[in-house]
C-alpha cells in the first residue's frame, strides 16, 4: 500500500440475501484509490458500481473482505466509529440530492459542520466559501424548492465539500440534470480536484462524465474487468 492510498480494499465479496438464498454482488474486488484521483465506476445496470460505492464510504459491509481508510481499517470499527470516519474524511453526491426542504441553501451546506462540532464564526466562513465555490451566492438563502436541479446539485457539493474530505463519493450526480448542467457540475468537480486535490469517485453510465475522468475502472457481473489511468494534457 504506498502511502498517497485513501481507500484500500482487498478481496472484497458482498452477498445480500434474496429470499432463503444469496445474491453476490460483488464478487472478489481488490482495490487501491490515491490521493486526488478522479475515478470512474462504469459498467452495465446491475454490474454493482452502487454496492461498491457505499462500501467504500462506508454507508455498507462487505460480507467478506478487508476495507481501509486512510490505512485505518473498517472491519474492526463500530456502526459509530465508522459515522465518524464518514462525517470527517467523505463527501457524498447523490443523484436525488438529498437536501433537507425546510433549510436553505446556507443551513444544507452548514450541517456537515454542525455535525463536526465546528464552532459558528467557523462555519460562516466555510459555508460561505463552499456556496462561493459553486456559484450560489446570491441563492443561499433559498430552500430547495425555488431551486432548479442544477442549483440542487450543486448546494448538493458545497455540502459534500464543506468540511475539505479526503475523498467525496458520488452517485450518478448528473443522472437529473441536461447536458449543459451536467458539464456546469463536472467543471466545478474537476477545479476543485486540482486546486484542493481532493479525490473523487463516480459510479455512472452518463457518457458526458466519461471525458472528465482521469482513472476509469469498468464492472462487469461484480468484477473488475478494466481498471486504466487516463492521461489528461488539458484538464
Ligand atoms: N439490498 C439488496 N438486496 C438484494 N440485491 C441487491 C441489493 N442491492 C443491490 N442488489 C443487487 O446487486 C446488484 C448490483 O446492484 P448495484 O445497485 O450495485 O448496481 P449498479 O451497477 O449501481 O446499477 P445501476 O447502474 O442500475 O445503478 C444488482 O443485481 C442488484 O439487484
Ligand atoms: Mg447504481
Amino acid at each position: 500500500m504506498e502511502n498517497n492510498t485513501v481507500i484500500s480494499i482487498q478481496n472484497l465479496i458482498k452477498r445480500f440475501p434474496v429470499g432463503s438464498e444469496f445474491f453476490t454482488a460483488l464478487k472478489d474486488i481488490t482495490l487501491d484509490l490515491h490521493k486526488g484521483e478522479f475515478t470512474g465506476l462504469v459498467g452495465p445496470s446491475g454490474s454493482g458500481k452502487t454496492t461498491l460505492l457505499n462500501i467504500i464510504g462506508g454507508l455498507d459491509s462487505p460480507t467478506e473482505g478487508k476495507v481501509r481508510v486512510l490505512n485505518q481499517p473498517l472491519n474492526n470499527t463500530n456502526h459509530n466509529e465508522r459515522a465518524r470516519l464518514r462525517r470527517k474524511y467523505m463527501g457524498f453526491i447523490f443523484q436525488s440530492y438529498n437536501l433537507l426542504p425546510v433549510y436553505t441553501v446556507f443551513e444544507n451546506v452548514e450541517l456537515p459542520l454542525i455535525l463536526n462540532k465546528m464552532n459558528k464564526e467557523d462555519r460562516i466562513q466555510k459555508v460561505n466559501q463552499a456556496i462561493e465555490w459553486v456559484g450560489l451566492t446570491n441563492k443561499r438563502n433559498s430552500k430547495p424548492n425555488m431551486l432548479s436541479g442544477g442549483e440542487c446539485q450543486r448546494t448538493a457539493i458545497a455540502r459534500a465539500l464543506v468540511h475539505d474530505p479526503v475523498l467525496v463519493m458520488a452517485d450518478e450526480p448528473t443522472a437529473n440534470l441536461d447536458a449543459e448542467n451536467s458539464h456546469n457540475i463536472m467543471k466545478i468537480l474537476t477545479k476543485l480536484n486540482k486546486e484542493l486535490d481532493t479525490s473523487f469517485v463516480f459510479a455512472t453510465h452518463d457518457e458526458k462524465i466519461m471525458g472528465y475522468l482521469k482513472r476509469i475502472i469498468r464492472l462487469e457481473d461484480g468484477n473488475i474487468v478494466d481498471d486504466k489511468k487516463i492521461k489528461k494534457e488539458n484538464i
